[in-house]
């Protein structure tokens, strides 16, 4: 058994409105203990009970690790040249992807491994605990498997996205590459993940082709989640709740139907504002997401091509400021919200039982997340109670 305590907390978001203020559960000059990787006591710091370490932060806030529900960590390549070109006035299409799937497949093992282990890096510093990771950037059977193979090195929320544009050599056989992705390809992919995944949009996915391979998918024991209307408004929506989705990403055009047929399911609208920001496309109004009472998470969609960003803070800033959200909803969606976009209930909040997976922030409350865009606040992570990165 091992312990330690986090003490002097000057603010605590624990997202546990049972143990603090408001639905954030604030607490102030608190510690927290954690046991074998758990939070075993919450209570005043100056009360806290020995453990083999005490570690004091100062005053500083604590709140729950983010939980990056949707991230493409596994790629090669280098697509600046693109963003520069839609800041000068192209436009943002499905088709960008397969330049990164050429240098992809070129790319050696320990290149994509090299790569992925910087993104994760840049994720921790920023304050990320758990992440996904999809494939999506090989698209054929060997090194679609090999990208989740490496993602798995990294983390156990993989997501098989063979399924994220039809490859060059399939040109106008779309049907005969979603045979492919739902069957060989999925046979190689799926004991290297946990999720599958399809980008169900205008250039990519139609909603019949999307549900056949999500089906398959859930046939061979992965579970669904989808990238939807994204740049267009197919359906895709009510395909996600029609096959239980855990979410629905992006959500860039939504119809109130849309909106209601969200709050009454177990889908989680997962919003990407990184996306919009860098393919500079309107943004969603999340407070309609809010009003109807749906189910919302933030996450960076960090790729090469639409939201090159690991920083969810830069998120949360932009959400608040563009989309609606109240720092506190922000801060919610970026924690408890990512969890429930993963269907985790172990992560995403700080109370007794939960990993104890928390971000240290040089700030006198979370609100400065949102307040202070662009400047790196956080001076320290900790996953199941292990620092993984320190100022
Ligand atoms: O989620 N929308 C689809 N896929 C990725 C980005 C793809 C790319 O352009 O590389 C996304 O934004
Ligand atoms: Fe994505």
């Amino acid at each position: 058994m091992s312990s330690v305590a986090i003490t002097d907390i000057g603010s605590l978001v624990t997202n546990d409105s049972n143990i603090g203020d408001g639905a954030l559960g604030i607490r102030t000059n608190t510690a927290i203990v954690v046991v074998d990787g758990k939070v075993a006591w919450i209570g005043d710091s100056d009360k806290v009970a020995d453990a083999d370490e005490k570690v004091s932060v100062s005053g500083k806030t604590v709140i729950p690790g983010f939980v990056d529900s949707h991230a493409h960590l596994v790629f090669a390549g280098d697509r600046s040249e693109e963003f520069s070109a839609r800041m000068n006035g192209e436009s943002y299409s499905a088709g960008g992807i397969k330049t990164t799937v050429a240098a992809t497949r070129a790319a050696s093992d320990e290149e994509l491994r090299a790569n992925t282990s910087r993104l994760v890096s840049e994720l921790h510093k920023s304050g990320v605990t758990t992440f996904e990771s999809k494939s999506g950037y090989a698209l054929d059977v060997e090194n679609e498997a090999r990208s989740l193979r490496i993602a798995r090195e990294f983390t156990n929320e993989t997501t098989f996205l063979g399924a994220h544009v039809v490859p060059a050599e399939y040109a106008n056989r779309s049907d005969d590459y979603v045979e492919l992705v739902a069957g060989e390809m999925l046979h190689a992919a799926k004991s290297h993940a946990k999720w599958i995944d399809v980008f169900c949009d205008r250039g990519a996915f139609d909603v019949d082709q999307a549900r056949t391979i999500l089906r398959a998918g859930v046939e061979a024991g992965l579970q669904p989640r989808i990238h939807a209307n994204q740049l267009a408004n197919i359906g895709a929506v009510k395909l996600a709740v029609e096959l239980d989705c855990a979410s629905a990403d992006h959500l860039s055009h939504l119809t109130d139907e849309d909106i209601d047929t969200l709050a009454g399911s177990n889908t989680v609208a997962t919003l990407l504002p990184g996306a919009e920001f860098s393919t500079r496309s309107s943004y969603p109004d999340a407070r309609r997401l809010f009003a109807a009472r749906a189910a919302v998470a933030l996450a960076t969609d960090c790729s090469p091509g639409s939201s090159f960003t690991t920083s969810m803070a830069f998120c949360m800033a932009v959400a608040v400021r563009d989309m609606g959200f109240s720092p506190e909803q922000a801060l919610l969606a970026a924690t408890l919200g990512g969890a429930k976009a993963l269907r985790r209930s172990d992560i995403g909040a700080l109370s007794v039982g939960m990993r104890a997976d928390f971000a240290v922030l040089n700030a006198p409350s979370y609100i400065h997340l949102s307040y202070r865009p662009g400047v790196d606040l956080v001076d320290s992570t900790w996953v199941g109670g292990k620092n993984v990165y320190q100022r």
